[in-house]
C-alpha cells in the first residue's frame, strides 16, 4: 500500500484534516508557526493533499506550488485554489521545477510514507536557493517502539496503523525510521539541522478534539518536526 490510497479516501481524510485535532490543532498550527513570516517567500508544498497549509500559506502572502501523488486530493486542491501551480506528482520521482525556484519546501506528514529519502531529499535540496528552508513533520519515531513493543526502534520498518477519517476507517502504511536514520539522510541530501521540534497542543484547541491524556496546550510525542537549512 502506498500514499496513491489517499485516492480511495480523499474526501474523508480532507474533512477530517480541516476539522480533526491532528492536522487543524496540531501539525498546520505548529508548521506555521515554525515558518514565521512567508510574505514574498517562493514556497513549495510537497504532498499537499487537499491543500490547508497552501491556502494558509497563500493568505500569508506567499507565492506557493504544490504536488501530491493523489489525484483526488489534488482535485479537491484545485476546487478552493484553483490559480495555483498544483500538480500529480510523485515525491520519488525528478521534481518538474528548476534549480533554485524556492525559498522554502514544506514537506508536512508525508516523507513517512516513503522507504528510501535519498532521491526524494536530494530533489528537494535541488529547488531550494542556497540558505532556503525544508521543514518536514513526520509520525514521531519516540512512538513506534510504544505503539509496537515487539517492534526494533533501529530498523527502517514498514507498518500499517487504522486510523478514523471523519468515520471512514482506512488502514495506513508508514515507514518507521529511527531518528540516526533521519539525521543521517538529511545530512547527506546537504541539509543542516537548525532546528527539532515536539510542539504542544494548539492553546485554543477545543477540549472536546484533545484526545485521550492530552492536556490543552500539552506536550505529548506526536510529531516530530525538523527545521532544515540548505547549504
Ligand atoms: C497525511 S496527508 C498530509 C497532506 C498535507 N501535507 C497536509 O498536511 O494537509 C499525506 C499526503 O501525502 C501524499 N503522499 C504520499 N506519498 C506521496 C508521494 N510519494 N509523493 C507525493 N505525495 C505523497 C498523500 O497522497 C497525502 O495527500
Amino acid at each position: 500500500m502506498t500514499g496513491s490510497d489517499y485516492d480511495q479516501w480523499a474526501e474523508a481524510y480532507a474533512t477530517a484534516n480541516a476539522e480533526g485535532f491532528f492536522n487543524a490543532w496540531y501539525e498546520k498550527p505548529a508548521m506555521l508557526d515554525l515558518l514565521g513570516d512567508v510574505s514574498g517567500h517562493r514556497i513549495l508544498d510537497a504532498g499537499c493533499g487537499s491543500g490547508p497549509t497552501t491556502a494558509a500559506l497563500i493568505d500569508r502572502g506567499a507565492q506557493v506550488s504544490g504536488f501530491d501523488l493523489s489525484a483526488a486530493m489534488i482535485g479537491i486542491a484545485r476546487r478552493t485554489l484553483p490559480e495555483t501551480d498544483l500538480r500529480v506528482h510523485d515525491l520519488t520521482e525528478p521534481l518538474p521545477w528548476d534549480d533554485d525556484t524556492f525559498d522554502a519546501v514544506v514537506a508536512s506528514l508525508v516523507l513517512h510514507y516513503v522507504h528510501d529519502w535519498s532521491g526524494p531529499l536530494a530533489e528537494l535540496h535541488r529547488v531550494l536557493t542556497v540558505g532556503g528552508r525544508l521543514l518536514v513533520s513526520v509520525n514521531h519515531p519516540g512512538a513506534f517502539p510504544i505503539v509496537h513493543p515487539d517492534s526494533d526502534y533501529f530498523a527502517i520498518t514498514e507498518y500499517t496503523e487504522d486510523y478514523d477519517f471523519a468515520g471512514t476507517s482506512v488502514d495506513l502504511t508508514f515507514f518507521h525510521r529511527p531518528l540516526s536514520a533521519m539525521s543521517m539522510s538529511f545530512a547527506e541530501a546537504g541539509f543542516r539541522i537548525a532546528g527539532m521540534h515536539e510542539p504542544a497542543a494548539h492553546p485554543d484547541t477545543p477540549a472536546e478534539l484533545l484526545p485521550p491524556g492530552v492536556e490543552p496546550a500539552g506536550r505529548f510525542i506526536g510529531f516530530l518536526f525538523f527545521d532544515l537549512e540548505a547549504l
